[in-house]
């Protein structure tokens, strides 16, 4: 499926930014995953997830930030792993089930997410 159509059948901007501050509440609610998020500026993380989602959603694309392996190598040195990305993923899976988002797309979206697992976790 063509990954524009994938953003569009999200519902554009709006559903993405939706699905991320949902999403945040859940990873911070999470004993396993709050700690890597604890000491930042959690609006700024926000935007940045905004702008990757957006990308990998396959809107326009406005991610400038760091590349994946980049931005989490001193995070994969702090241990982390394949838990926490598989944690993550629920989150986001929650999240847009909660949203009413169709079962074939939300699994497009994680489809989509899974192939940033070697680079977030650095092999
Ligand atoms: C599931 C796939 C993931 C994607 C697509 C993703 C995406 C991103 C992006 C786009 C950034 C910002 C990069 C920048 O501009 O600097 C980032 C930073 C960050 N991510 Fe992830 N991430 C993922 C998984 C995870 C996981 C599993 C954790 C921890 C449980 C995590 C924790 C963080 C933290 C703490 C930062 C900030 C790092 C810093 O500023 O030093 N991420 N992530």
């Amino acid at each position: 499926m063509n990954v524009v159509n994938l953003y569009e059948r999200l519902g554009g901007e709006a559903a993405v930014e939706a699905a991320v501050v949902r999403f945040y509440d859940k990873v911070m609610a999470d004993p396993d995953l709050a700690p890597f998020f604890e000491h930042m500026d959690l609006g700024a993380q926000i935007n940045k997830q905004i702008a990757f989602m957006t990308m990998a959603f396959g809107g326009p694309n406005r991610y400038t930030g760091r590349d994946l392996r980049t931005a989490h190598a001193k995070l994969v040195q702090r241990g982390l792993g394949d838990l926490h990305f598989d944690a993550i993923c629920r989150c986001l899976a929650e999240t847009l089930d909660e949203l009413g988002v169709d079962p074939g797309v939300r699994d497009d979206v994680l489809r989509i997410v899974d192939a940033t697992r070697g680079d977030v976790l650095g092999r």
